[in-house]
């Protein structure tokens, strides 16, 4: 079983369209029972709110749909998944913080699987959840493929 954590910074838009897309994917692909998925934030601002409804509608858009309660990264939550997934690079800084410069082998960039390397777009000020969208399937799609040429 691989556990794959998705990490933004409010756990309300980008970490679980990630998670749901991601879910989508492997069970598309036959591999649901493999993996074991879960997104966090880094900040507990939004901690205890569900999907934001401009992430939801974008998700729904696509086909794909998922219910998610945001809740704040731990170290533990770091050290007990495999692949720990950030949308941007300040993410990736956030989560170093937090477990303590330990386990920087298992945190990435979503985008850094992708043959061009980036940040997720962040839709929360530019409205644009399609292109972040676009970015995660990107990410998902990259990461995926990564995780089964290992194999
Ligand atoms: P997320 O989006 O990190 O993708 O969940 C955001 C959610 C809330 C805020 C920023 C980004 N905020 O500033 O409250």
């Amino acid at each position: 079983m691989i556990k794959v954590a998705f990490v933004c910074l409010g756990n309300i838009c980008r970490s679980p369209m990630a998670e749901f897309v991601f879910k989508d994917l492997i069970k598309k692909n036959g591999q649901a029972d493999e993996f074991i998925v879960t997104s966090f934030g880094t900040s507990d601002e939004e901690e205890g709110n569900g999907i934001y409804h401009m992430a939801k509608r974008t998700l729904n858009a696509h086909g794909i749909d998922g219910e998610h309660i945001a809740r704040r990264i731990t170290a533990n939550d770091i050290q007990n998944n495999d692949y720990v997934l950030a949308m941007e690079e300040r993410n990736v800084n956030s989560l170093l913080r937090i477990s303590k410069g330990e386990y920087s082998q298992k945190i990435k960039r979503l985008c850094d699987y992708t043959k061009f390397p980036r940040d997720v777009a962040d839709p929360w000020y530019t409205r644009d959840f399609e292109k972040a969208y676009n970015d995660i399937y990107d990410g998902c799609s990259a990461f995926l493929e990564y995780v089964n040429n290992r194999r």
